[in-house]
């Protein structure tokens, strides 16, 4: 394969182990930290980058994102002959199914509940609820919410899921385009969003479509901070509406310190850790999709760009 040139400019990252993992990967390629005025490279591999890296690096042919999510990327003004491509799974589903299984699980079971009983030294028992009275709905059924849907249903969950374009996953009954997310919400009394955050999906998480939950919803936004209204959630739960809610992301990350949401009674608050990068996964996810870029082959999880995810 003809050598070529990868640039590595990743905020918040130890460069080191990936350097050294790529290096072994691609053994043919030239692979260096992204430094101002640097050598134009081939491709590089980015975490929050500045503009400045796309304005210097007009030459290459594909962008790797480190992580699932696109839209801080897509606000830069990136060259319009690279590839975007973004990390398909490389070990993420299983960490969101986790993660997504267990909020649900301990609301149906309210676990927080008797956790606060265990404290207070109270041996109590609570009416078992059934799970069929607890419908969950999942916004998005891509890479992350298609694997998080299928989880649900392995635990006998009804599960609905809502995309852009009908879909037939076993156990999901399918619910499609902006005519079909009132229904689909209706039928729903939990909310899991693992949308991507794009012009048609921001504020999504709001009062309206909120408040059409079944009564005693919950809320578990594992997508981005900027599909919730903060105080519409706030309201719900004020009202009644809304029980309770688990968040990961959120619109100012790190959450401000003087949040309501750090001490509200009704949210579980995690620091964006539901689908961690996995660095040898995705290290190998993107040297394979490099070498075949390279050899002129087409790869999976490249962006639409225009549509925004
Ligand atoms: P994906 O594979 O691109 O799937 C996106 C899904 O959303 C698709 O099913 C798509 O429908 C649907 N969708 C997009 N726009 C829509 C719209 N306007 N109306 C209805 N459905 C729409 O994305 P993914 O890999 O599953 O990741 C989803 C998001 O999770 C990421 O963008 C990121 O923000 C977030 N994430 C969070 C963490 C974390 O740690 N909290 C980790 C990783 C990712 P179609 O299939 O019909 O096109
Ligand atoms: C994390 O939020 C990601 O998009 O990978």
């Amino acid at each position: 394969m003809t050598p070529f040139r990868i640039s590595f400019c990743c905020t918040n990252t130890a460069p080191a182990p990936w350097l050294a993992g790529l290096h072994t990967a691609l053994p043919q390629a030239d692979i260096a930290v992204w430094q101002p005025g640097a050598l134009p490279a081939d491709y590089a591999v980015v975490w929050a980058p500045p503009q400045q890296f796309f304005d210097e690096q007009t030459q290459l042919k594909g962008i790797f994102n480190i992580g699932a999510g696109v839209d801080a990327l897509l606000k830069l003004k990136l060259p319009p002959s690279a590839a975007v491509v973004r990390l398909d799974d490389a070990g993420m589903a299983v960490q969101m199914a986790e993660y997504v299984c267990q909020a649900v699980i301990r609301h149906l079971r309210e676990l927080d509940r008797y956790a606060d009983d265990i404290r207070a030294g109270r041996w109590t028992f609570r009416k078992p609820r059934q799970r069929t009275d607890f419908p969950v709905g999942v916004m998005g059924l891509g890479v992350l919410g298609s694997r998080v849907a299928q989880a649900l249903a392995s635990f006998e969950f009804p599960v609905l899921g809502w995309s852009r374009t009908a879909k037939a996953l076993p156990g999901v009954a399918s619910f499609f385009g902006p005519a079909q997310l009132p229904d689909f919400l209706r039928q729903s009394r939990i909310l899991v969003n693992l949308l991507p955050l794009t012009p048609h999906t921001a504020n999504i998480l709001n009062h309206q479509n909120m408040s059409q939950l079944q009564p005693g919803g919950y809320v578990i936004n594992v997508a981005r901070g900027a599909h919730l209204v903060d105080v519409d959630l706030l309201a719900l739960l004020d009202s009644g509406h809304l029980s309770g809610a688990t968040l990961d992301v959120f619109r100012t990350e790190p959450l401000p310190a003087d949040h309501p949401f750090w001490q509200h009674p009704k949210i579980t608050i995690t620091p964006h850790t539901s689908a961690r990068t996995l660095r040898d996964d995705s290290i190998a996810q993107i040297a394979q999709k490099m070498a075949a870029l390279q050899r002129g082959e087409t790869v999976a999880g490249v962006v639409d760009v225009a549509r925004g995810y």
